[in-house]
């Protein structure tokens, strides 16, 4: 029994040292120690061995056991360690590989000149509000006095949803919206789409304006000139010159349109101004006692401007873009340059 045992023993650190796999070291586990192996059928038979020879066979047979256990154990390690080191090693990444490219895009030039205006607005404490594009007749003709049928409204080629709901024509709509939520003072900006039926080199269907409008008790014709010249001035640099003329708008009384000194040929004359060395740039008054009376303010009270400036007029002329068509091509050649 003991020359068996020690025989047993031996096979197996023989073939544990030959082992070349974890595999190989399942089966010497299972040839040797399993259900039927060959040790656990020398603990079955210490049944026939003498009484008093048990305690010594029994103690032997456990040595051997743990012998050949802590063999297979150790070698296990080995593989398991080495089979991790294999695998690590085949996810092994090449860093001098080169990287694809991942082209980085940019803002729109529209959406820059939007973000620069308002920011400048924002730091004067104006806020930003929104409108609907699709609007009701109401805020974007009625409560700014155009009244129905007013041979004003022939000034917008309006796309109209139905007898009350247009395509807002201009973000002046987002005044009285505002005033009927809030009380003076108010300085706020309203940028965002407008919509005309109009098409050419200068006009596209949908455009960008931002309204400004400020209300409070006081608030004069100055400081409208005030706000719009340093507006023109950090936009287009301190040389360039503003020129107020009067025109007419509903909404506002008195109304001016404000022309720039052509930003091409500094006024001297050129192509893009059309030799008079002025650029048409914004439209804007003080607001008419009646859009007042439309937001339920009191006239006697209060006072205020308001202007509206076309965001892609302003692109083209600060990047030297000739054809308003080119802003929602989205022709990449294009928009590249910015
Ligand atoms: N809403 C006018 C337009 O789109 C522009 C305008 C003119 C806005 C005068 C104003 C203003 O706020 O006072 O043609």
């Amino acid at each position: 029994m003991l020359n068996d045992i020690e025989s047993i023993k031996n096979l197996a650190q023989d073939e544990i040292a030959r082992a070349g796999s974890l595999k190989d070291i399942n089966d010497i586990k299972a040839k040797y120690l399993g259900r039927k192996g060959l040790l656990t059928g020398k603990f079955h038979s210490l049944g026939s061995v003498p009484r008093e020879d048990r305690p010594r066979i029994g103690r032997i047979l456990n040595e051997a056991r743990n012998f050949i256990e802590s063999l297979l154990r150790k070698q296990e390690d080995i593989f398991r360690a080495s089979e991790l080191d294999r695998s690590l090693r085949s996810r092994q990444i090449d860093v001098t590989v080169p990287g694809c490219f991942i082209p980085a895009g940019h803002l729109h030039p529209v959406t820059r000149v939007l973000d620069e205006i308002s920011a400048i607005f924002v730091s004067l404490g104006f806020t930003i509000e929104e409108g609907p594009e699709v609007e009701l007749d109401y805020y974007n003709f009625e409560a700014l006095n155009f009244p129905r049928d007013h041979p004003a409204r022939d000034m917008q080629d309006t796309f109209f949803i139905s007898d009350d709901v247009v395509l807002r024509t201009h973000t002046s709509s987002v005044q009285v919206r505002v005033m009927e939520k809030n009380s003076p003072p108010l300085r706020v900006i309203a940028p965002g789409k407008v919509y005309r039926c109009d098409a050419d080199v200068s006009h596209i269907p949908m455009f960008h304006q931002l309204e400004g409008f400020m209300v409070d008790r006081h608030i004069r014709f100055s400081d409208l000139k005030g706000v719009l010249e340093l507006l023109i001035h950090r936009v287009f640099g301190r040389d360039t010159s503003l020129r107020f003329r009067p025109s007419f708008f509903p909404f506002t009384e008195p109304s001016a349109e404000i022309d720039i000194s052509c930003v091409m040929c500094n006024g001297a004359g050129c192509h893009v101004c059309g030799g008079t060395g002025w650029i048409e740039i914004l439209g804007a008054g003080m607001i008419n006692p009646r859009v007042y009376e439309k937001a339920g303010y009191d006239p006697e009270r209060y006072t205020g401007f308001a202007f509206g400036l076309g965001i892609e007029r302003v692109a083209m002329l600060k990047y030297g873009i000739d054809d308003i068509r080119l802003f929602p091509e989205n022709d990449k050649r294009f928009l590249e340059q910015f």
